[in-house]
């Protein structure tokens, strides 16, 4: 049952105040999430900032000598893994792996699961797009995997009110989104911008978990490719809420099946699972 706006509704300022008690993001992530692929010197940068945090490395290393990469020879080190995936896949992979890292001590995986597929597919969509626009893939990528971080947040912090909205079903994000004011105060996409502003992420990434459902503004941004990837991922059949559709999901994915993009996100999401 869709809950009334007489159910009990939490003041925006506690819901804020509980985003802020939740535990900060790992620091060696949050330089990642900064780094530019673009820049100079990014390659020595993360080289650095996987020396100082060898479990993201370890972890790094056996994602780089996955499957999905198929490479002949076994990588050994962060510089090797650098030279032979470069320093954008290492970028995307790097932010994978923090991601996925604290929403398995933050939240139960069952719960979240399909959350965690929609930000995959959303990121693994949006870097395509970019990609294909000249723009840069990396960037992306980390704004499509972090844009509804808000959702996240609030199921970490507000359960009891969050997670019996998650498992509706609604007729659009719109209303999806005026449930979340009258319950918590504040939508996933307020809740969003506030978080990634809180644990120092770059200020792209904000705008992005902030404005992803808002109308487009003009010329498109990477906000709204990130919009564009957020859509693309629905369709997939990887919602980030349940939406009542006319066709079944069922029947919206198959479009997708034999895709390479669609396979990408399987194995990612495998991978990480
Ligand atoms: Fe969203
Ligand atoms: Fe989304």
């Amino acid at each position: 049952m869709i809950p009334t706006s007489s159910d009990s509704q939490i003041p925006r300022s506690e819901t804020f105040g509980k985003l802020c008690k939740l535990p900060p993001f790992r620091a060696a992530a949050v330089q990642i999430l900064a780094l530019s692929s673009e820049d100079d010197d990014a390659m020595e940068r993360l080289e650095n900032i996987f020396g100082s945090d060898p479990a993201m490395a370890t972890e790094l290393l056996a994602a780089a000598n996955s499957v999905e990469f198929g490479l002949r020879c076994r990588i050994s080190s962060i510089r090797h893994a650098l030279s032979i995936l470069g320093v954008g896949r290492t970028k995307s992979l790097a932010a994978t792996i923090a991601f996925s890292g604290y929403l398995r001590n933050q939240l139960p995986r069952e719960a979240v699961r399909f959350l965690w597929a929609h930000g995959i597919a959303t990121a693994v969509l949006a870097e395509h797009l970019a990609t294909q626009a000249g723009g840069s893939g990396s960037l992306l990528y980390t704004a499509g995997l972090t844009h509804d971080v808000g959702r996240l947040g609030l199921y970490a912090s507000s359960r009891e009110t969050y997670e019996p909205l998650l498992n509706l079903e609604f007729r659009s994000i719109d209303e999806v989104n005026y449930m979340e004011r009258q319950l918590l105060g504040v939508t996933h996409c307020v809740a969003g911008g506030f978080l990634t502003h809180t644990w120092g992420f770059p200020a792209i990434l904000s705008e992005c978990a902030q404005h992803h459902h808002a109308p487009p503004r003009g010329a498109a941004d990477e906000t709204h490719i990130v919009k564009e990837a957020c859509l693309l991922a629905d369709s997939m059949g990887f919602s980030e809420i349940r939406i009542q559709t006319e066709a079944a999901d069922g029947d919206a994915a198959k479009s997708w099946e034999n895709d390479p993009l669609f396979e990408k996100v399987l194995c990612r999401m495998q991978q990480f699972s």
